[in-house]
């Protein structure tokens, strides 16, 4: 094959890849970029498949072994695709970085047992030049720590299993800290002995070591902060990739490995901003720990609420010139967006003025909340960010709040002791009258009590979300 023309096809497969990034950064443009995502990994499977084809002495063999990764890779990927909620995207990708760390690490030591099938060294020499060394190095490293930090956690993240380090809780013991920094050193000092040797030794030493760090650096951070640390761990998994890129010399890898690298530390970026929490505290863990311990859930339980029925709520917001809805974590595990939408129709019909406030952060995802209101055809244009909405809660008569509890709660801006103190919340406690719906007095996922719902102008309505706002719908009618 000629290699102008592979060369043509991966830069392609880029743009393709780069104009998918572009397209997924916002709702409206986010089905075409989906669209350019897989035209760009089509065209980057081609390619390097008939590469390998053109490449080998006897064209055809191994063939076989790549279509059967491909297909079953590709049945085993739709099939969770289609079968996962919403809720759980974060744990189904914290599962895939797991793999994209496990392969980097398989490819080089694949890559250091035989360096001449993967084009690093001449047929029949076994020395790999300096330069592919420390590159594999870096690609084993960086992929064991993404592999099992990911393992990590995904097992946080799905919360099913019983196994202490999969639990939400921060996992800390004394001089943590220390022990890491002293692994780190000797892991650096395993890869220089393995840059100078090429040894097996210290390059199975470095990557065993690598994968108890990975563990080590992802237990003390609490479940709160465990969205962040996928996204790292996806830019983590990108450079890895690149890593293994430069040793391949495969330009479609370096390039596709760097995009994902560089979008994944800045979406942590974005994120941490605006959970107003630096990147450093949340990788050296410890959020969620002392909210946990100084939630008071069941102090809440004990403290007087005004609570009404859907009905009542109806009544609220059908007479209301404007409300506001800010929609949570709860509204998507409840799956109401449909009804919800349903409901803003009706009350749009009556002559309501009626729009979501999107939280950044709200949910278990960024971008989790339009997604879901997308996913229900609300139009764009009700949809409004954090920045631009909150300037009008004051004039709101209603702010209704869906299964949202930490992306509300004031205590971020009126108590400095509070584990969410300085994160930008909506502002609905402006609002002229409150309504919250949720099923019990329970803390949300910071583990923190919430003063909103123990104002005088704050209403309960207790229930699954898709039931109340059922009702709702019914009660306008
Ligand atoms: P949460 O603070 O988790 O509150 C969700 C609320 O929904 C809970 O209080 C829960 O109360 C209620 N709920 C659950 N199921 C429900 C149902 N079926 N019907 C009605 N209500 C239901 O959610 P949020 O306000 O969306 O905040 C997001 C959280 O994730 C924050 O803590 C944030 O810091 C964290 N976080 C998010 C991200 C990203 S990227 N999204 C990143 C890092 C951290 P009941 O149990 O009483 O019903």
């Amino acid at each position: 094959m000629n290699m102008s023309l592979v060369t043509m096809c991966y830069l392609g497969a880029s743009v393709c890849f780069i104009q998918a990034l572009k397209g997924l950064s916002n709702p409206r443009s986010a089905l075409v970029g989906n669209a350019f995502g897989l035209a760009g990994m089509a065209i980057a499977v081609a390619t390097t498949v008939s590469l390998i084809v053109a490449l080998r002495e006897a064209p055809g063999t191994g063939l076989g072994l790549v279509a059967l990764g491909v297909v079953s890779g590709g049945a085993i990927g739709s099939l969770l695709a289609k079968k996962v909620e919403m809720t759980k995207m974060p744990e189904l990708v914290a599962a895939m970085h797991s793999l994209i760390g496990l392969a980097a690490v398989f490819i080089a030591i694949s890559a250091v047992i035989e360096p001449a099938a993967f084009g690093i060294t001449a047929t029949g020499v076994h020395t790999i030049p300096a330069g592919n060394r420390i590159e594999l190095f870096i690609g084993t490293l960086v992929g064991a720590i993404t592999f099992s930090g990911s393992v990590i956690a995904f097992g946080k993240l799905s919360g099913k299993y019983k196994f202490r380090l999969f639990q939400g809780a921060p996992v800390s013991f004394a001089g943590q800290h220390a022990v890491n920094l002293v692994l780190a050193v000797a892991m650096l000092g395993c890869g220089i002995a393995f840059f100078l040797t090429q040894a097996w030794a210290p390059f199975i030493a470095m990557a065993a070591i690598a994968f108890l760090l990975g563990v080590l650096i992802i237990i003390p951070i609490g479940g709160a902060d465990m969205p962040v640390v996928v996204s790292m761990l996806n830019s983590y998994s990108g450079w890895a990739a690149a890593g293994i890129g430069f040793s391949l010399s495969n330009p479609m890898l370096i390039i596709a490995g760097s995009l994902v690298g560089s979008s994944g530390a800045i979406l942590s970026y974005i994120m941490c901003r605006a959970m107003n929490r630096s990147f450093f505290s949340v990788i050296l863990g410890g959020f969620g720990a002392q909210g946990a311990s100084a939630a008071s859930a069941e102090g809440g339980a004990a403290r007087p609420v005004k609570s009404g029925s859907a009905d009542d709520a109806a009544f609220l917001m059908s007479n209301a010139e404007s409300v506001v809805i800010v929609p949570g974590y709860g509204l998507a595990v409840a799956r109401a967006q449909h009804a919800l939408k349903e409901l803003a129709e009706k009350l749009h019909k009556k002559g309501v003025h009626v729009r979501y406030a999107i939280h950044p952060v709200a949910g278990r995802m960024p971008g989790h909340m339009n997604v879901l209101l997308a996913e229900a055809e609300v139009p764009y244009d009700q949809v409004v960010e954090m920045e631009d909405i909150n300037g009008e809660f004051g004039q709101a008569d209603v702010a209704l709040i869906l299964g949202a509890n930490d992306v509300v709660n004031p205590a971020a801006k009126n108590d400095p002791k509070s584990p969410i103190a300085g994160m930008p919340i909506l502002d609905a406690y402006k609002a002229k009258t409150v309504i919250v719906n949720k099923r019990s007095m329970a803390a949300g996922y910071a583990g923190l009590d919430n003063e909103l719902f123990y104002l005088d102008k704050t209403m309960m309505v207790f229930g699954d979300a898709k039931k109340v706002v059922e009702d709702m719908v019914k009660a306008v009618d």
